[in-house]
């Protein structure tokens, strides 16, 4: 049995590094939130400094009297990533923290800690959607709204923390080995917006092929991502957890958004976007091919600040962007305007 919320990591390899970064951009939590963390018995159990790791973790106030001015934004990363890595195969949010620093919100207002380990090969093989997982990303958006006492924040999350998320943010029931059953109430009002960005909403595709299922067991079919299969139109034998997550209509937070991009690795499934998810607001389409799995995540950090602080229900504003092409195609009333979208969008 895995223990990673239990465990305690207190190496802290990276001090070095980091007591020689630009503060602006100075990685891990501040020792004021580390400090609310720790006299806290609820959260000191979850390790959320993640000092083993450079970029682990992000955010905090540097004393009683920091200001937050805006609604503090939580951060989840997909899978094998980190909150603010150094180099592509771990930057996690590295650019949308960096854009949003340089745009006036503070370290204050941005939060980040990891939720699993940075499951590089080989360790990947291991990595399921465990309801250790969701409970971490659960008690970390808790811990932030308790630490900041804002009424609400905001949630950008990439790949395969945005179904994490939207798990911890919907509760249900979710199994745990050797506890039972966990039920967690639902959180979305306590989120102000959600944007998932090429999120693993409907599964993993390539979950499909029997040499890939057998060897990941992220692919499985109780609380992994086995895409199911499409028999007659209809998609059977679908993970209990994306299936389970999907049927949940309790909506992520009061604006949810789909970011989707068309050279990410896995687009449609059943005429579905893979990244879409039924209780979205919109979700808008990326189709310049720069804009793949990692860089939807990395060259829409202005796109996420007009989300979160512009008026959304303002269409022109969004869509305005000149070097993106960006479309909205769908509310969760208009399922239908799908198909049309993609067969214009893939001529
Ligand atoms: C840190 O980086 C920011 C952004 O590049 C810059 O504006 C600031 O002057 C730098 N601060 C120091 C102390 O180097
Ligand atoms: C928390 O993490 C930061 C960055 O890795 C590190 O500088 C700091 O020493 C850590 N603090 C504790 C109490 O682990
Ligand atoms: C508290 O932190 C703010 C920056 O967030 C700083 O301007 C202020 O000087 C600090 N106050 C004290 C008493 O250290
Ligand atoms: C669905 O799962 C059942 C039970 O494991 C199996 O018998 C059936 O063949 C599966 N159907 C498809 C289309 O994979
Ligand atoms: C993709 O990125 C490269 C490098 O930044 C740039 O030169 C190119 O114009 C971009 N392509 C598109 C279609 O935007
Ligand atoms: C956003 O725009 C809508 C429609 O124009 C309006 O009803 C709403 O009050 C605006 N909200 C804010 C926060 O300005």
């Amino acid at each position: 049995m895995k223990s990673y919320i239990i465990s305690t990591i207190a190496v802290s390899a990276f001090s070095v590094l980091v007591a020689t970064q630009n503060t602006t951009y100075q990685r891990g939590l501040s020792d004021h939130f580390i400090k609310f963390l720790d006299i806290n018995k609820n959260y000191y159990p979850y390790n959320f400094n993640r000092t083993y790791y450079f970029g682990g973790s992000f955010g905090g106030k540097e004393n009683d009297s920091t200001p937050i001015n805006r609604v503090p934004v939580v951060f989840v990363h997909g899978a094998g990533d980190r909150i603010y890595g150094d180099d592509p195969s771990n930057n996690g949010f590295r650019y949308t923290i960096e854009y949003f620093l340089d745009h006036g919100y503070t370290k204050s207002e941005l939060y980040g800690s990891m939720w699993a380990f940075a499951d590089l090969p080989p360790k990947q093989y291991n990595l399921v959607s465990d309801t250790e997982y969701i409970i971490a990303i659960r008690r970390f958006i808790e811990a932030v709204l308790d630490y900041t006492g804002a009424p609400q924040v905001d949630v950008i999350s990439h790949s395969m923390g945005v179904p994490l998320s939207r798990a911890a943010i919907k509760g249900g029931v979710y199994p745990m080995q050797n506890i039972g059953d966990i039920q967690m109430k639902p959180i979305n009002v306590k989120i102000r917006t959600f944007i998932g960005i090429a999120g693993l909403n409907h599964g993993v595709y390539y979950c499909q092929f029997s040499f890939i299922r057998y060897l990941f067991l992220g692919c499985n079919d109780k609380n992994g991502f086995y895409p199911g299969n499409i028999v007659n139109g209809k998609v059977v034998n679908q993970s209990e957890f994306v299936h389970n997550l999907n049927e949940d209509k309790t909506k992520e937070a009061d604006n949810a958004y789909a970011l989707i991009s068309l050279h990410d690795y896995q687009i449609f499934f059943n005429g579905e976007y893979m990244s879409g998810f039924p209780t979205m607001d919109a979700g808008f389409v990326f189709t310049n091919p720069n804009y793949t799995h990692l860089g939807l995540r990395d060259l829409t950090a202005d796109f996420q600040y007009k989300l979160l602080n512009t008026n959304s229900s303002d269409d022109a504003s969004l869509s305005e962007q000149v070097d993106l092409m960006v479309t909205k195609i769908y509310s969760n009333s208009q399922h239908d305007t799908v198909s049309e979208q993609r067969s214009l969008l893939l001529q």
